[in-house]
């Protein structure tokens, strides 16, 4: 598959609203922290999150994959901190591995619910895999962006729709598994010229629209998704709130 150009500068713009997912998720995982030993972090992007699961797992081997050398090229440096670019596709889970957590990435990857099934099989009796995906396939902002590339043809990655709770703990056999969506109310300051959901979404959706288009081309498809922002997205004493679904999905896998 083709990578978009992903830029962490870009991605962390709205670093707290980004990581809050991330710790809630973790929070679940009910391994007891001085047993875990190694920890994978899927689609790990700037590393910055990764790096504070060495806290939490004092005695871990902490591992950040991503398939974009640009996303961890500024990753922290630390002894049990090892960064390294992987395409989660390809990866399988080792019968060392004693957690394994992907925050906001498998949206990404086609029929990704068929590669969580092959982890939730190939994981050791006694580990975990923790997931979050946005669940926000249908929104307005997502469904604008999908109609201005169609009024282009212009084909690129996207994010695909994900499965409800349920949908996920179906697909995950021999685990016992906890799993629950969160709508959070993003409120996303309007200081600049850029509508700020399309500014979110330059972080994510719109990495491969950016790389795909001349810079002509873009900033006239930027002036089209800012006008139908504002009518979906209406800036309210200075700022927009931004309504944005997760998915959850904890899951621990049964011992004999
Ligand atoms: C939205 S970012 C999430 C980064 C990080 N997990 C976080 O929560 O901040 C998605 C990340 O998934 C990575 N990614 C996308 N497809 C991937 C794949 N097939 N294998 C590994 N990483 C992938 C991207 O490079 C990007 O860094």
């Amino acid at each position: 598959m083709a990578f978009v150009q992903w830029d962490p500068a870009i991605y962390l713009r709205r670093a707290p609203e980004r990581a809050r997912p991330f710790f809630e998720l973790v929070a679940r995982i009910g391994a007891e922290p001085g047993d875990v030993r190694s920890v994978v972090d899927l689609g790990c992007g700037p590393g910055t999150l990764t790096a504070s699961l060495a806290d939490r797992y004092p005695a871990a081997r902490i591992t950040g994959l991503d398939s974009s050398a640009a996303m961890i090229a500024g990753a922290p440096a630390g002894d049990r901190l090892t960064f390294g670019v992987t395409d989660a596709t390809t990866w399988r889970p080792s019968v060392t591995d004693d957690v394994v957590i992907s925050n906001a990435m498998l949206q990404w990857i086609p029929r990704h619910p068929d590669l969580l099934t092959r982890w939730a099989t190939d994981l050791r009796p006694g580990a975990w895999l923790a997931v979050q995906v946005p669940g926000n396939y249908h929104a307005p902002s997502h469904a604008t962006v999908r109609e201005l590339k169609a009024e282009r043809n212009l084909t690129t990655d996207e994010p695909g729709p994900v499965l409800d709770p349920a949908g996920y703990a179906e697909r995950l056999p021999g685990c016992v598994v906890d799993a629950w969506e969160t709508t959070y109310l993003h409120h996303l300051p309007a200081d600049g010229d850029a509508h700020p959901v399309r500014t979110w979404l330059e972080g994510t959706t719109l990495r491969p629209v950016v790389a795909a288009l001349p810079a002509d081309e873009y900033a006239g498809l930027a002036a089209a998704l800012d006008e139908r922002l504002h009518a979906d997205y209406p800036v309210t004493g200075g700022h927009v709130r931004y309504p944005f679904r997760r998915v959850f999905v904890v899951a621990a896998k049964a011992r004999p």
